[in-house]
């Protein structure tokens, strides 16, 4: 049987830094309590994984509010800027893992701010990645999340304006979204930030689903991205089964194919796939 794994299957650069990140604390912190701020990753073998190793999750600020002392790793989403400075209040050590990709959004959005502009993002208001943009903000900040958003915008006709978007926007409704804002006749620029990995990881499946007998998607069932490419995959290919570990690939699904492909969502670490492919491998 022939196997062909997704080059961009499982963690994004930015998450595998943070993951990275906190077992390298893991390793160089012995005296200091650790915590991630928020789940460093939708999978819960990992966040099982570190709190063995004495990792705790800080769920909310609430509870951030309540630590003493110790490491706080910011993950890949990143946070506001005032969640630095209480850090810095509270004397606490801050390791920061957001991704670069985001911080150069904060960055943007810190600096057209400071010039007076007023700050559009386009993404998911619920999204921790946008609240955290929208925390380096220093004037409003409008998010947008679709087109009946955006035809609903309005604001004073001498404001300048920046549009920016979360990481993970679909581009085509974010362009959607960039042409109706921008009949409106502001003065409006617009900085296209979205990160194409998830666009890659898509693609590739896409591509390989298309080519291939049966298709192997893993992930967290929780995870959307993962979903998403569930269904992509099987669009593109009828055989197409989702499992979150080995265990739920069941023996006589992958009977009659000849080629297999494998691909994992953003969360699933390398391990996993690993051991999905050599089983594959091995025993089909
Ligand atoms: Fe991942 Fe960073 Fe892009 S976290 S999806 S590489 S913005």
């Amino acid at each position: 049987m022939e196997v062909k794994v997704a080059k961009t299957a499982g963690f994004c650069f930015g998450v595998k830094r943070a993951v990275d990140t906190v077992y390298k604390q893991v390793e160089n912190t012995k005296e200091k309590k650790i915590y991630t701020y928020g789940p460093i990753i939708h999978n819960e073998e990992v966040i099982k994984d570190m709190r063995k190793r004495g990792v705790e999750v800080l769920r909310s600020e609430e509870e951030l509010d309540r630590v003493e002392e110790g490491v706080v790793i910011i993950r890949s989403h990143g946070v506001p800027k005032r969640i630095y400075e209480k850090l810095k209040q509270k004397n606490l050590v801050c390791v920061d893992a957001t991704c670069p990709f985001v911080k150069k959004i904060h960055n943007i959005v810190k600096k057209e701010s400071e010039e007076g502009k007023q700050i559009i993002i386009v993404g998911n208001e619920e999204h921790p990645e946008v609240s955290g943009i929208k925390g380096w903000a220093e004037t409003p900040v409008t998010i947008v999340q679709n087109v009946e958003d955006a035809r609903r915008f309005e604001t004073d006709s001498d404001v300048k304006i920046c549009v920016v978007s979360q990481t993970t926007f679909n581009y085509k409704k974010f362009e959607e979204i960039v042409e109706i804002l921008s009949k409106k006749r502001y003065d409006i620029s617009v900085l296209n930030t979205i990160c194409n990995a998830t666009t890659e990881r898509q693609t590739e499946a896409a591509s390989i689903a298309k080519s291939v007998d049966a298709m192997i998607v893993i992930g967290d069932k929780h995870s959307s991205n993962t979903q998403k490419l569930f269904e992509i995959c099987a669009s593109a290919c009828e055989d197409t089964y989702y499992i979150q570990t080995l265990d739920d690939l069941d023996s006589n699904q992958l009977g009659s194919a000849k080629t297999v492909g494998i691909t994992a969502g953003a969360s699933t670490p390398n391990n996993i796939i690993e051991e999905v492919q050599n089983n594959v491998r091995i025993n089909f």
